[in-house]
């Protein structure tokens, strides 16, 4: 693939790529909702990446084939605007605009953008697209940014430019992410401990489930659930609890019929989804998968229940999950209102357990779902080519 996108470059601007960056989605094992509360997340980045070749321009402009959609696009580093007809690039700008914002004059670029992760299905293609133009701008230009750093980046590029209020976790594990590893991360201290994930020796295989619904709502829903766990922290702060970490579930029982529902429940989410990472990471240490599916489950009903993101397309895959011998657990992963679910399933049921979802989806109507059998795979990597290939 490699070979023959440099080919398109070389058609397209006649001249070789200098660089190339590489950077994966990502699958959220559990932990949802709980990055922009500073709290635990468990993510894993997945055999599903974004790439960019790139080389430099000697004026302001930044020319981008986009390979998917084979598109053009061209903007001005001398006045970066919000694009209204093209929303992808606005994540490549937002870059720009953040590295100009950190003090960075930099030249113009000709770039060939192409990926394998789903548009819009949760599983983190624009952290990706992010991770891969700060990535190779970096090791373009010699910035000299080290990784946590270009992770803020890419995290400011979307919640200042962009306007999503994300948390940190997607463009963390985009970094950050190691080959058959879990990254448990403390979203307070960026505290992080990657830990073995021995799935191909307990014989199970993660599947993602891509459920077809767009994510309209996901934006505005999303910046409503944000600012409703945080109304709800104000209120435990007058109960002595400075934070969700610290909070524990009896001191919502005590204090329930003081509180509005809806904050009771946002918090009783947020608190038991942090033990809940806690718990699948012992899980995790321990080869316990019967643990961690169980955790996997008991999470979605609290996305679905409490924090109420969400919808009967991922609830078919909870329910059918919970009958379905073979599969340990399954919930959604990301955002919800859509998107994506994972499930943990014995590798010789996956084809067994797709038919099945297949099926039921069918029953109700529902859009024909998409399968990923996912690996976990590496971070982000840039490096320069010569002709040959790889320097
Ligand atoms: C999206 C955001 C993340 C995180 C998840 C929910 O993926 O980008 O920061 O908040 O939703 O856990």
């Amino acid at each position: 693939m490699e070979k023959l996108l440099g080919a398109i470059f070389e058609e397209i601007y006649k001249s070789y790529p200098e660089v190339i960056s590489s950077a994966p989605g990502r699958i959220n094992i559990i932990g949802e909702h709980t990055d922009y509360n500073q709290g635990y997340v468990l993510p894993a980045a997945i055999n599903l990446r974004n790439y960019l070749f790139l080389s430099k321009r000697n004026d302001k402009k930044v020319c981008l084939w986009a390979e998917n959609f084979k598109t053009k696009d061209m903007f001005s580093l001398q006045k970066i605007c919000f694009s209204e007809q093209n929303k992808w690039i606005n994540y490549v700008k937002g870059v720009f605009w953040a590295l100009e914002e950190e003090g960075f004059d930099l030249q113009g670029i000709n770039g060939l953008i192409w990926g394998d992760i789903p548009l819009e299905a949760g599983l983190s293609s624009s952290a990706a697209l992010e991770v891969i133009i700060v990535y190779g701008l970096n090791t373009l230009f010699k910035l000299g940014l080290a990784p946590l750093r270009m992770v803020e980046i890419a995290r400011k590029a979307e919640n200042d430019f962009v306007g999503v209020k994300c948390g940190l976790m997607d463009q963390f594990i985009s970094v950050f992410g190691q080959k058959n590893k879990a990254l448990f991360l403390d979203c307070e201290s960026l505290q992080h401990e990657l830990i073995s994930l021995n799935l191909e020796k307990a014989g199970l295989q993660i599947l993602v489930f891509e459920s077809g619904v767009r994510r309209e709502l996901a934006f505005s829903e999303y910046n409503k659930r944000r600012l409703e766990s945080f109304r709800a922290l104000e209120l435990l702060k007058k109960y002595g609890i400075k934070s969700y970490k610290q909070a524990y579930l009896g001191v919502l029982e005590e204090k329930k019929d003081e509180m509005d529902e809806v904050l009771l429940k946002r918090a009783r989410h947020v608190i038991s989804e942090n033990w809940r990472v806690k718990k699948a990471v012992e899980a995790i240490k321990k080869d316990d998968f019967r643990l961690l599916g169980e955790l996997i489950f008991q999470s979605h009903e609290s996305l679905r229940d409490d924090y109420e993101v969400s919808c009967p397309e991922l609830d078919l895959l909870y329910d059918t999950a919970q009958e379905f011998t073979g599969c340990f657990g399954a919930r959604l992963t990301g955002a919800g209102f859509g998107g994506s679910g994972i499930a943990l399933v014995k590798r010789e049921k996956t084809g067994a357990f797709r038919e099945k979802l297949l099926k039921e989806a069918e029953k109700r109507g529902f859009v024909q779902p998409g399968f990923y059998e996912v690996e976990v795979e590496e971070g982000a990597c840039a490096y320069f080519l010569n002709k040959e290939g790889k320097e």
